[in-house]
């Protein structure tokens, strides 16, 4: 890793702690306006300031987000699909590095999809993402999808990350599961984890409390935040449980003194 791609990691995972809180937007690639992203600009405007980086589709980053931005941006550049399809994992690479760059991407991400039909293709998309990342001085983030008829547990996602790890992949995007660390150990590189469907608050906060206590250095969550009835005391509350250890009580508390002073 370059000086350039070291630094552009530690704008990513920050260094003081070791651990990042990601706020996932880039659902509309392939959900449209879903629920709680209706107006990105509006929905990002007050959480903001509260992320470590920032995970959104050129699109949205260009519109919807100001140039005076100094949240790190890791671009989603894959898609190709949309939720009317029944397989979605026909996804393509949708945006040019040589384009990441000029938007003053931290990071590239694209989704592999293991086991499904298009397992081939997305792998070696990745792969050709990695490559352009070490060529630029980018930070690669694979996001392990799970197939329509794939079970998330242990034994896929340690399977899906550890193979992004083998393309070469600098930070894993999976989701937490039960002998979650049993994924970790067999990823030789940070992994975070995806909140996925919304969950009550404080379910939330246990999940993300599980994680980094086994192994993952942060979360790169959407829903639970910009669904949540607070996102600001959510995203907040967060950060408490990744970046300062709080337990998953503390900082439901701190989200509910949040949610509260409006
Ligand atoms: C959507 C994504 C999201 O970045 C990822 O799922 C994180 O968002 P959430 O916490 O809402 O699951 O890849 O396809």
């Amino acid at each position: 890793m370059d000086w350039g791609q070291s630094n552009r990691l530690s704008n990513i995972i920050k260094p003081e702690t070791g651990k990042t809180v990601m706020l996932a937007v880039d659902h509309g690639y392939f959900l449209g306006p879903t629920s709680g992203l209706e107006e990105p600009k509006k929905t990002l405007e007050p959480i903001l300031k509260y992320a470590d980086t920032l995970m959104l589709t050129r699109g949205v980053l260009r519109n919807c987000v100001d140039t005076s931005i100094d949240v790190p941006i890791v671009l989603r550049v894959s898609g190709g699909t949309s939720v009317l399809q029944d397989d979605l994992s026909k996804e393509g690479i949708t945006v040019a590095t040589k384009d990441a760059v000029k938007l003053n991407a931290s990071g590239i991400a694209l989704s592999i999809f293991v086991g499904s039909d298009n397992e081939r293709e997305t792998l070696l998309n990745m792969a050709k993402i990695i490559d352009d990342a070490e060529e630029y001085g980018l930070v690669s983030l694979a996001v392990t999808a799970v197939g329509k008829d794939m079970v998330r547990d242990s034994r896929y996602l340690g399977l899906a990350s550890r193979i992004a790890a083998e393309l070469g992949s600098h930070i894993v995007k999976t989701y937490y599961c039960d002998d979650f660390e049993k994924v970790v150990r067999a990823c030789p590189v940070p992994i975070v984890i995806a909140g996925g469907k919304k969950i009550p608050e404080k379910d939330a906060l246990v999940l993300a409390r599980n994680a980094i206590d086994r192994g993952a250095v942060g979360v790169d969550m959407g829903r639970n935040i910009f669904q949540s009835d607070s996102p600001v005391g959510m995203i907040q509350a967060v950060r408490e449980v990744v970046h300062n250890n709080a337990t998953p009580d503390v900082a439901y508390d701190l989200y509910n003194t949040i949610k509260n002073e409006k």
